[in-house]
């Protein structure tokens, strides 16, 4: 079954991701469930929990980032962590991204997505240490991949990449 599941829990809070990119620590504030209406502009920040403000962003920044990366690949267009993955072209333009010598992109055939799982999973282990979280024949099992599943995954290469210097992140203030 879907591995997905005790990935998801025990990844997320450990990652660098947020001290990375310096979002800032907030505190929660009790009663207050959306962000600044117009009438609250001149108040600071007032953010509805300690981690949804930052998780969204977080989740936004990295959707941002894999939307860069992939931007010169044909065939993906990536506008979520769900059904923009769901014939592995993506995983395999973000891996290839980085690794560009270790497969030909332009033979990947998104009508055999276990393939293109497999070899992005594989690839992103071998060459950047990148833990294979996601399982291939469960990801084909589904209409569409688990956002926290794909999410969670991208994390993780993504913090795998910046440990290898692949990745340069900006030191924020
Ligand atoms: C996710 O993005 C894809 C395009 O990459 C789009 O076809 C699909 O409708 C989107 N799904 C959701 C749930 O927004």
């Amino acid at each position: 079954m879907c591995v997905c599941v005790v990935v998801c829990l025990c990844v997320g809070p450990a990652m660098d991701w947020r001290s990375v990119q310096g979002v800032p620590r907030l505190r929660p504030i009790a009663g207050i469930k959306r962000k600044a209406s117009p009438a609250v502009t001149s108040a600071p920040i007032c953010p509805p929990s300690a981690t949804a403000p930052s998780t969204k962003n977080v989740k936004q920044m990295l959707l941002d980032w894999c939307r860069a990366k992939t931007e010169p690949y044909e065939g993906v267009d990536i506008h979520n962590f769900s059904s923009s993955w769901k014939d592995g072209i993506a995983f395999c333009a973000l891996v290839h991204r980085f690794f560009p010598d270790a497969f030909e992109y332009s033979i990947l055939n998104p009508n055999k997505p276990r393939d293109n799982f497999q070899l992005a999973f594989s690839t992103a282990e071998r060459l950047a240490g990148c833990p294979p979280l996601l399982d291939a024949d469960d990801l084909i099992q589904m209409d569409e991949p688990d956002w926290k599943c794909v999410y969670t995954y991208i994390q993780e290469f993504y913090r795998c990449l910046v440990e290898k210097g692949l990745v340069k992140t900006k030191k924020q203030p």
